[in-house]
């Protein structure tokens, strides 16, 4: 019944379903691995994982961020494709600002899940009203991710160095207004 709940707040596009505690495996997969990271800075060290898993989860539950699985099958949602997150910057200069990031496993590349599941967060994002402009941050050199952007309808806006992780990282910054510029 919480599948279903969690499942029909999203657009069939692309099925998604919120973070939950058992994806520990499949943050491991996106996250400790180097070439998942090669563009994030590397490997996160293992012994956070369940910390970072149980803080999306409890952000998630409380609607105060949108950190969502992307489910290849209905049959079996344990199984996931990647995830893709939206979050507002509780402080530091850009406190408000709303941002997205979004992973997609090895197996599971090139069959557009990412950009899938990127416009059903935005189309979300769009219907709720309480995110504004939302902004993503891809390694300058992330052929892939700055791809996705394009291909959802951000629009470029320059350059600019962000922490992701504890690491600094050279970035291109591109913006969206879901309510205006989905694609
Ligand atoms: C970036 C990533 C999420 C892309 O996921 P994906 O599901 O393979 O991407 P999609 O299939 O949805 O592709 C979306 C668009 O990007 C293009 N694209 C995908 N991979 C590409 C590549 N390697 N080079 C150039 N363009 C690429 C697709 O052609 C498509 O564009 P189109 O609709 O205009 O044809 C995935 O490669 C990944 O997780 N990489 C490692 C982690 C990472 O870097 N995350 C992003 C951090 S900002």
């Amino acid at each position: 019944m919480g599948e279903m709940l969690a499942y029909s707040r999203w657009r069939p596009s692309v099925l998604l379903r919120d973070v939950e505690p058992s994806d520990v495996a499949a943050y491991v997969r996106m996250r400790c691995d180097p070439a998942m990271m090669a563009e994030l800075g590397g490997p996160v060290p293992r012994a956070g994982i369940e910390a970072k898993v149980e803080t999306d989860v409890r952000r998630t539950r409380a609607d105060e961020w949108w950190v969502a699985m992307i489910v290849p099958d209905a049959a079996a949602p344990e199984v996931v494709a990647g995830s893709v997150a939206l979050w507002s910057h509780e402080d530091g200069e850009d406190v408000g600002l709303s941002e997205m990031g979004w992973m997609v496993l090895p197996e599971f590349q090139g069959q557009r899940y990412a950009k899938r599941a990127v416009r059903a967060v935005l189309e979300r994002a769009r219907d709720d009203g309480r995110w504004g402009v939302v902004h993503a941050f891809p390694g300058v050199s992330n052929a892939a991710s700055n791809a996705v952007c394009r291909s959802v309808g951000f629009t470029l806006v320059g350059e600019r160095n962000v922490s992701f992780a504890g690491r600094e990282l050279r970035t291109n910054h591109w913006r969206i207004d879901p309510s205006t510029d989905l694609t």
